[in-house]
Formats: C-alpha cells, sequence, structure tokens
C-alpha cells in the first residue's frame, strides 16, 4: 500500500491518495441482459473480480446455466477488461449433492448460496427448510464449497428488524455446529447481533459488509420521508448497530470483507406503490467504503477489507494489478442507464470525496 500526502496545501498528515491492490466484491447483483450490459462497467473498472449473485428470474441452479451466465457476463464486459465472474449456485429444495459436486469441478463457480424461501428479492425458489438441503451442505462440507447465507427467518411473527437476529438463533448458529467443516458467510451482516456472532465463531465463518450498512441508517430510510433508494434487504438498522457493523469493518478481524451487495432495479420498480429491494452502490462502492474508513480513521485497513481478507477467504490469488483513491470531491450521477429504464445509485446527486483515479485498471 502507498500512501501520498500533500503538505503543500496544508492537509496536514491527511493522506491525498491512497493506492492498494485491486479489490474483490464478494456479493454482488448483475442482473442480466440489456440491465447487465449497463452496470457490469461500473464494477469491472475499479474491482478485479466479484462473486455474482445468482438470483436471476428464474435462478442460476445449474452448474451448465451457471457457466452460461459467466460466459454472458465476459461478452459484456468493457473491451480489455479481465475482471473475473465468480459465480454462485442458488440453492433450492431440490438441488442434488451431484450438483454441487459438478460445480466444484466446474472451477468456475466458488460457493452456493442459502436464500430462505420468500427472504429477498427473487428468493420464492429459495430454501424452505435447512433439513431439506442436509446431504447438499454435507456434499459442500467434504468438497470445500462455501456456503453463502442470507441470514434473514421470513417467519410473519417476526418483525422485519429482528430477522436477521433471530435467524441467527434459529438457524445459523445449529447449522455451523452441525456441519463443522463448511465454511458460511453471513452475507451483508446488519445487526450488532451478526457481527458478535461472526467474531464469536470459528475462523471459518465470515462476513459480508455493503456501504450501506456502513454509512446509512434507518433514519436514512425513513426520516424525513420514505427514501426507496435506501430500501434494502436486511432492512437498515439503528445507529447502534451501524457502529457495530462499521467497528467490525473497520477493525483487525480477517473475518470481516468487501461484498457490495450492489444491486440495480428500474427505477419504476424502487419509485412506486410496492418498491423491491436493493440499493445500487456499484458507480462509487469503493469511494463510499473509503468514506466510512475515513471515518474510522482506519483508511490504513481498507485494502485488508478490501483486497486481501476476501480473496484469503477464498483460496483465490491476491490479484495482479492497484487501484489509486485520490481525495477529489464529485458528484454521483442521478441516475444512470439500465435497460430501457434507468438506475438510481446511493447517494445520486450527492458529493463524495474520494474518486478512484482513471487508469487504475489493470494487472
Ligand atoms: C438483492 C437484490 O435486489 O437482488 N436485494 C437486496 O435488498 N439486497 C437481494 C439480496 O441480496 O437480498
Ligand atoms: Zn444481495
Amino acid at each position: 500500500m502507498i500512501w501520498r500526502d500533500d503538505w503543500s496545501f496544508g492537509a496536514g498528515d491527511m493522506a491525498e491518495s491512497l493506492t492498494i491492490t485491486r479489490p474483490t466484491d464478494g456479493h454482488l447483483h448483475l442482473r442480466d441482459g440489456a440491465g447487465m450490459a449497463d452496470v457490469v462497467g461500473h464494477s469491472s473498472r475499479v474491482f478485479a473480480r466479484a462473486v455474482v449473485m445468482p438470483n436471476l428470474a428464474p435462478p442460476i441452479v445449474t452448474t451448465g446455466q451457471a457457466v452460461a451466465y459467466r460466459d454472458r457476463i465476459l461478452a459484456a464486459l468493457p473491451p480489455g477488461s479481465d475482471f473475473e465472474p465468480l459465480m454462485a449456485l442458488y440453492l433450492t429444495d431440490a438441488t442434488p449433492p451431484a450438483e454441487i459436486r459438478a460445480a466444484k469441478a466446474s472451477g468456475a463457480i466458488v460457493a452456493a448460496k442459502l436464500y430462505p424461501a420468500g427472504a429477498t428479492t427473487h428468493a420464492d425458489r429459495g430454501v424452505t427448510d435447512v433439513g431439506r438441503i442436509a446431504h447438499v451442505l454435507s456434499e459442500m462440507e467434504a468438497c470445500g464449497l462455501p456456503l453463502l447465507v442470507h441470514g434473514e427467518v421470513v417467519d410473519p411473527a417476526v418483525d422485519i428488524f429482528d430477522r436477521e437476529r433471530v435467524f441467527l438463533e434459529r438457524v445459523l448458529a445449529p447449522l455451523v455446529e452441525r456441519w463443522p467443516g463448511l465454511r458460511v458467510v453471513l452475507e451483508h451482516v446488519s445487526t450488532r447481533e451478526g457481527v458478535e456472532f461472526v467474531g464469536a465463531a470459528p475462523p471459518r465463518v465470515a462476513a459480508t459488509v455493503t456501504p450501506q450498512h456502513l454509512l446509512l441508517d434507518v433514519n436514512d430510510l425513513l426520516a424525513g420521508g420514505v427514501r426507496p433508494h435506501h430500501y434494502c434487504l436486511p432492512v437498515l438498522k439503528g445507529r447502534e448497530h451501524r457502529q457495530a457493523v462499521a467497528r467490525a469493518a473497520t477493525g483487525d478481524s480477517p473475518k470481516f470483507f468487501l461484498g457490495t451487495d450492489s444491486a440495480p432495479h428500474a427505477r419504476s420498480r424502487k419509485e412506486c406503490g410496492c418498491g423491491a429491494a436493493g440499493v445500487f452502490s456499484a458507480p462509487a462502492a469503493l469511494e463510499f467504503y473509503a468514506e466510512a474508513f475515513e471515518a474510522a480513521g482506519a483508511l490504513d485497513r481498507l485494502e485488508a477489507f478490501a483486497s486481501l481478507r476476501g480473496a484469503d477467504f477464498y483460496g483465490l490469488p491476491r490479484p495482479a494489478g492497484t487501484v489509486t483513491l485520490v481525495r477529489e470531491p464529485w458528484e454521483v450521477p442521478a441516475s444512470c442507464p439500465f435497460g430501457e429504464d434507468v438506475v438510481v445509485p446511493m447517494r445520486a446527486g450527492e458529493a463524495v470525496a474520494w474518486r478512484v483515479a482513471a487508469g487504475s485498471e489493470g494487472g
């Protein structure tokens, strides 16, 4: 990591630029078709690779579908890009253990995703009960394929703010105990209890952290008016939870790493009577993290969080090449092209303090 300080403008000891190994996005929604072609460049410009979520409609449930989806992503990349899509399989009640072996053998698939049925966008074909995929989890444990978890119960008796905490008690704790060799990622951790659970678990259990759960809380969603572009699942929590998530991400535990959960939805699907869940952070994702790390006085840990811990968890080589962040305020676009509609990014039209310098790409 290279620091450059500029003393001549009275910036004191504030870093003016920061160069880090190209980051890995541990959790990214790219969608498909024209929308995918419009958004993938936001990520490939900055990230060396990303774990691409399989919740298309219909979902990616076979190795063949995952490989075909990967090929469509590769074909949509800007010319010259060496961005690497790492694929994940969508688990259903009917996933056969043989599919896990095929996924592992393909080399294209790095994980399988557990969506509790109905928990989030396109999760209707998810798993209704972990007991139904017991043989699949045993196969994943045996062949070393990590399990990514959307950690929320769907029980209507549980308030939306409590769904992650209750999931830890009812589902995740017993799961981690029953499969002692399974590597598990609690995706988009959003609560103090989630952070504590992962912190206390064995080293094979990790969590991804999104920019919105680091920078925003429920007041940014609901105070002074409903802000649909801040609505995602897990829903933003109270300040205390945001602070716990920020402490974990900016601390020195290798268990917490970057996963943007950038999840584009057409503006018409967000600004309507029943808006879809998902925050589109890709146009300024690394810059948002830099802001959060700077606020925590932890810019020197941004590289570990963004570029090293996730790669290490997945057993991937650290990517060649670097990206440079410069302290140069710019404005997040009001909207970005997205197929036949547009998508409104996180903090649209607002200033961000850091900018990824052009030409950072390359390994
Ligand atoms: C994601 C999406 O839109 O696909 N939405 C979200 O609010 N995070 C799905 C998910 O990761 O839960
Ligand atoms: Zn997601």
